[in-house]
C-alpha cells in the first residue's frame, strides 16, 4: 500500500501499487484544477446511483439515504467554500468519494458499486452540457427577441445594402436585423437538435463492458431527466461526440456573432456613424481622449478563434482513440469547458446590449443615398417600359458615369440629362430614384420593403 495511506490522501486505486505516484505524474495527470466545476453534477449523479442500488438490492433498506444526505453536506461544503480540493486524489470524482468515506464512514465506500468513472464522468459531463445548452438557449432566444425589437423600431429606417462592401442596394435596417435574427435562430436550432443526443445516460456502462450487478439503468435516466439510456457501453464511455458537437454549433454561432461585431464596429466609426453603442459597452483610450472604442464588438470577434480552436483540439483528441475509454478523454475538458463559457458569455452580452443600440437614421439614409444604390431601380424602370435588361443595364451605368463626373446623384440629374440616355425615361422616373420608392419596391416575401419586414415580424410573433 501507498506510503499515503496514513492520510486522506490515499489513491483509491492504490491496492496493487507498491510504491507512490511521482509528484511529476500526479501534477500531470490531475484534473480537479478543473473539473471540479462538475462537483454539482457529480453528486447528482452519484445519488441516483445510490438510489438506485438500494432499490435493486444492492444498498441495503436506508443506506441511499445516508449517502445522499452525505453527499448533499459535500455540496454545501463546497458551496460554502469549506472543501479542499486535493490533487493526490486526482479527480473531481475520487475527491467526493474519499470526503463522502471521511464522513458517513465505511458505506462511502459502497457508493462505487456496480460504476467506473468512465461511466460517471460520460454522465456528468453530458449534464454539464445539458444544463449549458438550456442557459445558452433561454439567451439565444433573448437575443432574437432583441433583434425582433430592433427590426420592428427600424422597419422604415433606410441604410445602405452592401455587397463587395460597396453600396449595393438602399435597404431598411430592420431588414438587416432580420437577417442577423435569422442565423441567431438556426445557431440556437443547432444547440437544441445537439441536445437531443446529450441527453442520453451512460451510467451503467462501468469500465467499458457493463456490470454485473441487476441495475435499473431507467430508474437513474428519469431521476436525472435523461431522454433514455445509451445502447452500448464501449460507445458510451469513449465518444465525445457530443461535446463535439456543442463545440461545432458554438463556432458557427461565434462566426455569426464575429460577423456582426465586424459590422458593428464599421457603423460606429465617424466615417460611417451608422449607429451609437452605449457607453457601458465601450471603453476609452489611455492616449487619445477622443477615443470611444467598441470594445465589446472587437472582443466577441476576437473570441470566436478561441472557440474554433476548441473545437479543433476536440476534433484531434477523438480521431486516433480505440475502444473503449483512453485517458485522453480527460483532455476534452478545457477545451469544452472554455467554448461554453465563451460562446455563453457572448451571447448573453449581445442580448443586454442590443436593445440598447441607437440608430442614426438621417446618416444611414444619406449613405445609401450617396452610393448610386438606385441604379437598379432606373435599371428595372427601362425594363418596364420595354428595353431589354442587359440594354438597360448599360444605359444605366453611362448615366451613373456623368452622374459621377458631375459629383452629383442619380435623382439630381434633370429629366432632360436623363432622357439623353434613353428616350423612355420620364418624369415619373423621379419616383423610382428614390431610396424610399427603391425599397417599397421589393414587396415580396423574403424582400427589404417596410411593409414586408413588418409582415416578417408579424410572422415571427404569432410563432412565438
Ligand atoms: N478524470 C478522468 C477523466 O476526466 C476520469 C476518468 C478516469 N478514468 C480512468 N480510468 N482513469 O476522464
Amino acid at each position: 500500500m501507498s506510503q499515503d495511506s496514513q492520510d486522506g490522501n490515499r489513491k483509491l486505486w492504490g491496492g496493487r501499487f507498491s510504491e507512490s505516484t511521482s509528484a511529476l505524474v500526479e501534477r500531470f495527470s490531475e484534473s480537479v484544477s478543473f473539473d471540479q466545476r462538475l462537483y454539482r453534477h457529480d453528486i447528482r449523479g452519484s445519488q441516483a446511483h445510490a438510489r438506485m442500488l438500494e432499490r435493486v438490492g444492492v444498498l441495503a433498506n436506508g443506506e441511499a439515504q445516508i449517502i445522499v444526505d452525505g453527499l448533499d453536506a459535500i455540496l454545501a461544503d463546497i458551496e460554502a467554500g469549506r472543501f479542499e480540493w486535493k490533487t493526490a486524489l486526482e479527480d473531481v470524482h475520487m475527491n467526493i468519494e474519499a470526503r463522502l468515506t471521511e464522513n458517513i464512514g465505511e458505506l462511502g465506500k459502497k457508493l462505487h458499486t456496480g460504476r467506473s468513472r468512465n461511466d460517471q464522468v460520460a454522465t456528468d459531463i453530458r449534464l454539464y452540457v445539458r444544463d449549458a445548452i438550456d442557459a445558452l438557449v433561454a439567451d439565444m432566444t433573448r437575443l432574437a427577441d432583441a433583434l425582433l425589437d430592433l427590426a420592428e423600431r427600424e422597419a422604415d429606417s433606410i441604410m445602405p445594402g452592401f455587397t463587395h462592401l460597396q453600396i449595393a442596394q438602399p435597404v431598411t435596417f430592420g431588414h438587416h436585423m432580420l437577417a442577423w435574427r435569422e442565423q441567431i435562430l438556426r445557431d440556437r436550432a443547432r444547440f437544441i437538435d445537439a441536445r437531443r443526443r446529450t441527453n442520453i445516460l451512460p451510467l451503467g456502462s462501468a469500465a467499458l463492458a457493463g456490470t454485473v450487478y441487476p441495475i435499473d439503468r431507467e430508474y437513474v435516466a428519469e431521476q436525472l431527466g435523461f431522454d433514455g439510456v445509451t445502447e452500448n457501453s464501449l460507445d458510451a464511455v469513449s465518444d465525445r461526440d457530443f461535446a463535439i458537437e456543442f463545440c461545432a454549433a458554438a463556432s458557427l454561432t461565434q462566426v455569426h456573432l464575429s460577423r456582426w461585431s465586424e459590422e458593428l464596429i464599421l457603423w460606429v466609426t465617424p466615417m460611417f456613424g451608422f449607429i451609437r453603442l452605449p457607453d457601458r459597452y465601450c471603453t476609452g483610450s489611455s492616449i487619445m481622449p477622443q477615443k470611444k472604442n467598441p470594445d465589446v464588438p472587437e472582443l466577441i470577434r476576437g473570441k470566436s478563434g478561441r472557440v474554433i480552436g476548441d473545437l479543433q483540439a476536440l476534433l484531434v483528441l477523438m480521431k486516433g482513440q480505440p475502444l473503449a475509454y483512453n485517458r485522453d478523454n480527460q483532455e476534452d475538458k478545457e477545451p469544452l469547458f472554455d467554448a461554453i463559457d465563451t460562446v455563453s458569455a457572448c451571447v448573453r452580452l449581445y442580448a443586454d446590449m442590443f436593445p440598447h443600440i441607437g440608430v442614426n437614421r438621417e446618416t444611414c439614409r444619406e449613405a445609401a443615398f450617396k452610393g448610386y444604390s438606385t441604379a437598379t431601380d432606373l435599371a428595372d424602370y427601362l425594363v418596364r417600359k420595354g428595353l431589354a435588361f442587359r440594354d438597360a443595364h448599360h444605359v444605366v451605368g453611362a448615366a451613373v458615369g456623368h452622374a459621377v463626373e458631375q459629383g452629383c446623384d442619380l435623382s439630381e440629374l434633370p429629366i432632360d440629362t436623363l432622357r439623353g440616355y434613353s428616350a423612355l425615361i420620364g418624369e415619373d422616373v423621379y419616383a423610382v430614384l428614390t431610396v424610399e420608392g427603391s425599397v417599397a419596391a421589393r414587396d415580396h416575401i423574403g424582400g427589404t420593403s417596410p411593409g414586408q419586414v413588418r409582415a416578417a415580424i408579424a410572422r415571427a410573433r404569432a410563432a412565438g
